[in-house]
């Protein structure tokens, strides 16, 4: 079968290059693409992934059977919906049910409706509500803009002051993350991060391996968020066995159960962020994609064929329970010098050499000549396997080592070097 996959990421290679091992994949195409998948298959570098109709043309050219959606955007553009309304099967919500991702506050009103865990939350349209909302707030607070801001709506304050202050300089500039007005002031949990994806289509419901991801740009979580510069799986150190099930009842068969009820045309990849807190599991934000990075490290880890776990869910059936090995993965970003500020753009970047155990995942970039010219922001996402977390970190530094070493990535490359050590180094 011919598959396409919409997007231009490390997420959407990963996923091109776990599709390329199966025997019922006989075409890859990727649209735009980027350097990784252009060795896989073949790029359409003149389709943006938001373009449904321009999608669908070429879909329906290339006898596409399967459109793979990675980006939230090609979602909120409706390209899943165009795609169904030809009757090639997507794997991607609906525009209607990727809202769950791209407005904060319809994910909250679908959380309490459903029972799911969640931090205690008021929804707030302008600086008078806030004020409102914030007097007599107790301990501290989390202030999340509404609408897609790609990781940057987000300020955790340590009191209701503090975020009064960022609220009003939000308001003040006119520059709410994502250009709406709508402001969600949540209970702030304490607790460690996870994030837990699953695949459904209603019926069916599937969760992947666990994963943690770093989203801060600097070593011990320092500097900006980022749109994630590392991860690890399993995420044993978070969530044991016990716990994943407890997150399978609260979380996502309530969020499954949720989405058949509410009539939600959902076959993809639901991706809870959440918060494990003594009170238990809470959902921090869902997205409606597989997550970037932790797609990077978890598609390493599964055993059992891809494509037929896609291909099932997004035609309404039964796909088997995906296998994943015991084995631990790695993931490091490498990111241009100055990102998350600027992206830079890095020209003639080699091909890493092929090494067993490691995978290399090219972010936004061009395959010319045989060397890479990237965008920047986050170049390459080096990902390695080893019998356990430590073995694979170390592997994958040792392969980061390798790649800065050389010109010109010495100069223009950057990476946290501390992602997954506190689970290899306690
Ligand atoms: P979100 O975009 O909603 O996932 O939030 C981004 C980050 O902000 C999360 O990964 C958490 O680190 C933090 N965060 C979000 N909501 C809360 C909360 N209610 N309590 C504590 N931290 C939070
Ligand atoms: N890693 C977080 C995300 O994909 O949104």
């Amino acid at each position: 079968m011919n598959v396409l996959i919409v997007g231009s990421g490390a997420r959407e290679h990963a996923l091109a290059w776990k599709l390329a091992q199966s025997p019922h994949v006989s075409a890859l195409h990727a649209a735009p693409g980027n350097a990784g998948t252009a060795q896989l298959g073949s790029n359409w570098p003149d389709v943006a992934a938001t373009d449904a109709h321009g999608l669908v043309k070429r879909a329906r050219e290339a006898r596409i059977g399967l459109t793979v959606i990675g980006p939230e955007a090609a979602l909120a553009a409706g390209v899943a919906d165009a795609m169904r309304a030809v009757h090639i099967p997507a794997f991607g919500p609906s525009r209607a049910a990727a809202r769950l991702e791209s407005s904060k506050s319809f994910a909250k009103q679908f959380m309490s409706r459903w029972g799911i865990p969640t931090a205690a939350y008021k929804v707030v349209h302008d600086r008078k509500q806030a004020a409102r909302a914030l007097r007599d707030w107790p301990g501290g607070v989390v202030v999340k803009a509404d609408g897609l801001a790609a990781g940057k709506g987000v300020i955790v304050a340590d009191s209701a002051a503090d975020a009064l202050a960022s609220i009003e300089r939000w308001y003040d500039a006119h520059s709410l993350p994502g250009g709406g007005t709508t402001i969600i002031l949540e209970e702030r949990l304490e607790g460690k991060e996870v994030s837990v994806m699953a695949v459904t289509n209603g019926p069916a419901l599937h969760r992947l391996a666990a994963a943690c991801d770093y989203k801060r740009a600097l070593d011990a979580d320092q500097g900006p968020n980022t749109g994630g510069m590392g991860a690890y799986s399993p995420a044993a150190d978070v969530v044991d066995d016990t716990q994943l099930e407890r997150i399978d009842r609260a979380v996502l068969v309530r969020a499954r159960d949720g989405i058949q009820r509410d009539g939600m045309d959902f076959r993809g990849c639901l991706y809870a962020g959440l918060m494990m807190t003594a009170r238990g599991p809470y959902v921090l934000e869902f997205n409606a994609r597989f997550g970037d990075p932790e797609t990077q490290v978890v598609l390493p880890r599964l055993e059992s064929d891809l494509f037929d776990l896609l291909y099932g869910i997004a035609t309404g059936g039964e796909p088997p329970s995906p296998r994943f090995t015991s084995r631990a993965c790695v993931g490091v970003v490498l990111a241009s010098k100055n990102y998350p500020e600027r992206s830079d753009p890095v020209d003639n970047l080699p091909q890493p050499p092929a090494a067993d155990d490691v995978a290399y995942f090219w972010g936004g970039s061009k395959l010319a000549n045989g060397t890479v010219s990237s965008a920047g922001g986050r170049v390459l996402t080096v990902a390695a396997l080893g019998d356990t977390v430590a073995a694979a970190r170390a592997r994958a530094y040792e392969a980061c080592a390798a790649i800065v070493a050389g010109a010109p990535a010495r100069e223009t490359l950057r990476y946290r070097a501390d992602i997954a050590q506190r689970v290899a180094v306690p």
